[in-house]
């Protein structure tokens, strides 16, 4: 099927929120829907769009797979009860790791977190609940490096020629499609949704899994979730599109208290970018670069090397893995 983007310039806010409420509430009729809400601005979006378009016949969970941010699990529940709305935590950890075991080839790794998700965790709602309809945000850009090959995102079904109805047992509905990030933080706003989400970075779906070079284990997504906590505190005042920490698998030779420290490697990355289609490092001053690397190798255990990645997307791409 043919996606036609609607630009930022061409969205009538306003309109389209109509239109994606009316188009859930017929589509879904008098059934039942559930989404999952990550706290990023796309499934922010959703969330609200579903509660509008169905009440009380439409549940929102957060999937705590242990990838996440840290506190995000609780911040995001708690935020969305300020808001009205009713998240129910679902502890999906093992599921995730269990998957994840043994798993280094990127690919794969992406693969797995989309079986997790969409067979074992969704799976299992839908049959707790009845509901028959899952809403998603997939935005624009998720469709066009899935399409071009790039990486297979973790929310993209249809377009790998998965049928979601006849392999997990329920349909998709995919209400952002035709947006790219800057247009769906439009759409939240007028959504009422806090400034907060409206203007977070973006976050990937494979979550800090998509920063860990190699095996993602418990022990290494804590590493990179604490490198993670650091870049963002010292880079939320630069307003990038996107600031990340990557954990790498090879260690390298480092010295502490005069001891060899065979130790880990954290690389940071900065993103100037629209749309994450393309994308430039921010010129960083050194004197950030060097509060970042102090930082890290005295606060994230293990650590023995800082880089800063000066590379632009393409070649490179925002994410690592
Ligand atoms: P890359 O790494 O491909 O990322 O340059 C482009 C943008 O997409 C985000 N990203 C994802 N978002 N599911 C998502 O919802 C995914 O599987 C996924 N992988 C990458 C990434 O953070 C960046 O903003």
């Amino acid at each position: 099927m043919e996606i036609r983007e609607i630009r930022l310039e061409e969205l009538d806010t306003e309109r389209f929120i109509t239109e994606k409420i009316e188009e859930i509430s017929s589509i879904v009729g008098d059934g039942l829907a559930i989404n999952a809400l990550s706290g990023g601005v796309d499934s922010s979006a959703v969330t609200m769009l579903g509660h509008k378009a169905l009440g009380d016949r439409f549940k929102t969970y957060f999937i705590d797979n242990d990838l996440m941010r840290e506190g995000e699990p609780e911040h995001i529940v708690s935020l969305f009860k300020d808001l009205g709305v009713t998240v129910e935590l679902v502890d999906a950890k093992k599921t995730f790791f269990d998957a994840l075991r043994g798993q280094t080839d990127p690919e794969e790794k992406r693969e797995a977190i989309t079986r997790s998700f969409y067979r074992d965790v969704f799976g299992e709602l839908v049959r707790r609940t009845g509901a028959k309809y899952l809403l998603q945000g997939t935005n624009y850009t998720d469709i066009e490096e899935t399409v071009a090959g790039i990486k297979r995102q973790h929310n993209i079904l249809e377009q790998l020629g998965i049928d979601p109805e006849a392999m997990y047992g329920y349909k998709v509905l995919e209400p952002l499609i035709q947006l790219r990030k800057s247009a769906i933080r439009e759409v939240a706003r007028a959504l009422d949704i806090p400034e907060e989400i409206c203007n977070r970075p973006p976050f990937p779906g494979p979550a800090l899994a998509a920063r860990v070079i190699g095996e993602v284990t418990p022990e290494r997504v804590r590493i990179v979730r604490n490198a993670t906590k650091i870049v963002e505190e010292e880079l939320s005042h630069t307003g990038a599109f996107q600031y990340l920490a990557i954990l790498h698998e090879d260690r390298v030779t480092g010295v502490r208290e005069g001891k060899r420290d065979y130790g880990l490697q954290i690389e940071v990355r900065c993103w100037e970018s629209k749309d994450a289609r393309i994308g430039s490092p921010t010129r960083l001053p050194y004197d950030v670069l060097d509060r970042l690397a102090e930082r890290i190798t005295t606060e994230v255990t293990g650590v023995v090397s800082v880089t800063y990645s000066i590379t632009k997307k393409p070649p490179c791409t925002i994410e690592a893995v």
